[in-house]
């Protein structure tokens, strides 16, 4: 077998302590927004360094003709204008000459064929085989065709030593309803072995969302805490203040719950409330995940105290300038009830949670671009420094800042200097980018790499993502069938809809400004 490390020396690294094999990532929309945004800055920064195999080939894949050398083109453009870190000459250059372009129709065999010549041609070449990892990076509608002609091509079936040589990233939205995504489970799992399959969820691989676990698993001091004895309450945010910008299309099809909650928010809260996993690995984690969502109970979607609020923003203001409301937005139907915000209240009925509220929301136009899981602790008991009332004792909060600002805080109460004893809450701040500095991976660095070398944990398995819908579905059902009766609006650059305060101020609590 030919020793083509040494004529590669860039792509030495982690590879080798982590045993990535010699691979070919095959794009199936390689000329789309994620390609160029996110998939392929993110493989020129593990060639960058140094994390992938000695032999490595990207293949783009698309129903447009576009010859090797103009894809290359597109490639190196993406990498200039989305990258993190510059195009350094050398190391694209060795990675522009391993990357090819094969066109064809997503449902035509015979490109299929096509393809498989072209990794058969790549092997000869090299003289070994490549493990073959597949990034379905194309609109839904294409999902089935391209599962069923890697199946027919005999593409997903191929075996390396045993092990699984063919893998496939899917990219989101994973179904639309429980139905939906149980077809798509079903079609996947006709072709493929559950363990082939890589369904991503961008925000596992964001390194805040990986620190939740190393923080609550590798610190002895809140394991203790992180139960219905000490917590009073669990909020999470994912605020963001773009609006649909060119997104219209998809986004009328799909909504707050469907793009935000069902899936990024939903993690988050597995991560936070699941049960200590008796390892890292992927069956270990994502059985842990499951158990949590099935705790969750059914949603109450009406009557006077509902657990779940929905709202579109109207225009208003954000960074000082006047943006417009959703229904004027480009592509928006006029008489459109796709939410642009949701906030939900669970209950978790098991013996770690039973009675502790978690309050998720998610918005787009909203204050501030934020992400925070906030658990709050239950207050310090009785008075000892409560007799008067300049003495404010606020309830302990640990924050996660998952983005912007990456971060941990702690609200404490201290005393504040002088001959009275005065308290007040301070926060005690960690901050990333002061600790480590700024120039963390992204998130699709870590989940390509993950894939590639065939770690599953960061990724949703079939059943996961199936409990998850089962939770949203009867809420997409009841919105669906309410249109624009209750449906809330907010005014683009606040933090949300009255209906989003009252799920909480019903219960005698309140959001905190994140
Ligand atoms: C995507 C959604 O999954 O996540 C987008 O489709 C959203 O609507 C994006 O803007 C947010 O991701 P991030 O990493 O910017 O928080």
């Amino acid at each position: 077998m030919a020793d083509t490390t040494e004529r590669h020396p860039f792509l030495h690294g982690l590879s080798k302590h982590r045993g990535a094999p010699p691979t070919a990532v095959v794009i199936f929309g390689a000329s789309g927004d994620l390609t160029a945004r996110k998939l392929i800055p993110a493989i020129y920064n593990l060639a960058y360094d140094g994390l992938l195999p000695a032999d490595f080939y990207l293949i783009g894949f698309g129903r447009k003709p576009i010859p090797d050398a103009e894809f290359r083109k597109m490639a190196a453009d993406a990498v200039q204008e989305f990258s993190r870190r510059e195009l350094k000459q050398d190391v694209w250059d060795r990675l522009a000459s391993r990357t090819i372009y094969v066109s064809g129709g997503y449902d035509e065999k015979p490109a299929y064929d096509r393809l498989a010549v072209r990794i058969a041609g790549l092997e000869k070449e090299i003289g070994q085989q490549l493990q073959t990892l597949f990034y379905v990076s194309t609109p839904p509608t294409v999902f089935a065709p391209i599962i069923q002609n890697l199946g027919a091509s005999g593409l997903a079936a191929r075996y390396l030593r045993q092990a699984h040589q063919s893998k496939v990233i899917i990219e989101k939205p994973f179904g639309r309803d429980l139905a939906s995504a149980q077809a798509l489970n079903r079609e996947l799992t006709t072709v493929f072995d559950e363990e082939q399959v890589y369904r991503i969820d961008h925000y596992l691989g964001k390194e805040t969302v990986q620190d939740l676990l190393v923080q609550r698993f590798a610190n002895a001091i809140f394991e203790p805490l992180w139960n219905r004895n000490f917590v009073e309450a669990v909020q999470i945010t994912v605020a963001e203040q773009v609006g649909v910008e060119a997104r219209a299309g998809y986004y009328e099809q799909s909504g707050c719950l469907r793009d935000m909650i069902q899936n990024h928010t939903m993690q988050l809260l597995a991560l936070t409330a699941m049960e200590p996993p008796v390892s890292m690995d992927a069956q270990s984690v994502r059985d842990e995940k499951v158990k949590v969502l099935k705790a969750i109970q059914p949603l109450r979607l009406d009557g006077p105290d509902p657990d779940v609020a929905r709202a579109q923003y109207t225009d208003g203001v954000l960074g000082g300038k006047p943006v417009p409301g959703y229904l004027q937005e480009e592509g928006v139907a006029a008489s459109s009830s796709t939410e642009t915000f949701a906030a939900l209240r669970l209950s978790i009925n098991n013996w770690r949670w039973h009675g502790v509220p978690f309050y998720l929301r998610s918005g787009k136009r909203m204050a501030r671009r934020v992400s925070e899981i906030a658990i709050r602790f239950r207050r310090a008991p009785g008075s000892l420094f409560a007799e008067s009332e300049r003495f404010l004792i606020a309830a302990n909060t640990l924050a996660f800042q998952i983005q912007p600002d990456e971060g941990m805080s702690m609200i404490l109460n201290a005393k504040i200097p002088g001959l009275e004893t005065r308290t007040q809450p301070v926060k005690m701040n960690f901050k990333y980018s002061t600790t480590f500095g700024s120039n963390t991976p992204e998130a699709y660095e870590r989940l390509v790499l993950d894939a590639m070398i065939g770690d599953g944990t960061l990724f949703i398995r079939g059943d996961e993502t199936e409990r998850s819908w089962q939770l949203c579905t009867p809420i997409l059902e009841h919105w669906k069938a309410q249109g624009r009766t209750g449906l809330d609006t907010y005014a683009a650059g606040s933090w949300g809809p009255p209906s989003s305060a009252d799920l909480l101020a019903a219960h005698g609590d309140h959001w905190r400004e994140p």
